[in-house]
């Protein structure tokens, strides 16, 4: 079986008409989305459109209050959050959470987990971020965006997931950062690791990703191949502004 044909057959992450609330108020609309084994695909769209509550709502953080998730073949929808990292979900948050007085070895350390996916040793991770090594010693509050970006990514990655969510991991970094970390994420992709990935950056995010979905106002407007978005100038400029 073809690697698409097996994507489409093994879906990894699927969201079926889910609503969320932050108490009264409603912030996703009916949102269904899907992602398959070992694709990338890009959740774009303006501030306030409900991409991260779309990560939230999969990570249990903010469960779904009608509608369900489902990772991996499981129904998560009301699982704890702990429970769905532990079954390989990975999650680079937009503040990158790590703990900022522990060290950067500390923080690799408490992130290492198994699953049934592949597992990742430190060295692999040094081998993606080079500088990381040179770090270990180092209090993480004393690190620049890019370092704690490489952080972040690395501990995701001793998780041993099977999908990785991204909220704006380009967001505040230094273009050369930025393209080391859209390498990260190709790389993960080749290595079969889903990836769902929440970007500002557009250009950025259309060049690593298979499909896309457009979000605006807390529901889906537009779902497609990155191809697609990539060569329709005027499509991409109606949806995105860019
Ligand atoms: N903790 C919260 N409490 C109440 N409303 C929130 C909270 N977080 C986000 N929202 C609202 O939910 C909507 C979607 O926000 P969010 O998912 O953060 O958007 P995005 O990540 O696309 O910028 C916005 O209207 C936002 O104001
Ligand atoms: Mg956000």
């Amino acid at each position: 079986m073809s690697a698409v044909l097996q994507a489409q057959g093994a879906g990894m992450l699927s969201l079926a008409h889910v609503d969320t609330f932050y108490g009264e108020t409603q912030a996703l609309f009916d949102v269904s989305l899907e992602v398959g084994a070992g694709e990338v695909v890009a959740l774009l769209g303006p501030n306030g459109a409900g991409k991260t509550t779309t990560l939230r709502t999969v990570l249990g953080l903010t469960p779904a209050r009608r509608g369900a998730v489902q990772f991996d073949g499981r129904d998560v929808t009301h699982r704890p959050t702990h429970e769905i990292a532990r079954a390989g979900l990975g999650w680079v948050p937009d503040d990158r959470r790590i703990f900022p007085t522990l060290t950067v070895a500390r923080n690799l350390a408490i992130a290492r987990k198994q699953t049934r996916f592949r597992s990742w040793s430190e060295k692999e991770c040094f081998e993606i971020f080079s500088a990381l090594e040179y770090l270990l010693h180092r209090e993480c509050e004393n690190l620049s965006g890019g370092e704690m970006q490489m952080v972040a990514i690395s501990r995701a990655l001793l998780g041993s997931p099977g999908l990785v969510l991204f909220d704006e991991p380009s967001q505040g970094l230094a273009p050369k950062v930025v393209q080391d970390v859209m390498k990260t994420i190709a790389r993960l992709k080749a290595e079969g690791i889903a990836v769902l990935l929440v970007e500002q950056n557009v250009a950025s995010a259309l060049a690593v990703a298979d499909r896309v979905y457009v979000m605006n106002l807390g529901t889906i407007v537009h779902e497609g191949p990155a191809r697609e978005l990539r060569e329709d100038a005027a499509l991409r400029c109606r949806l995105l502004g860019v």
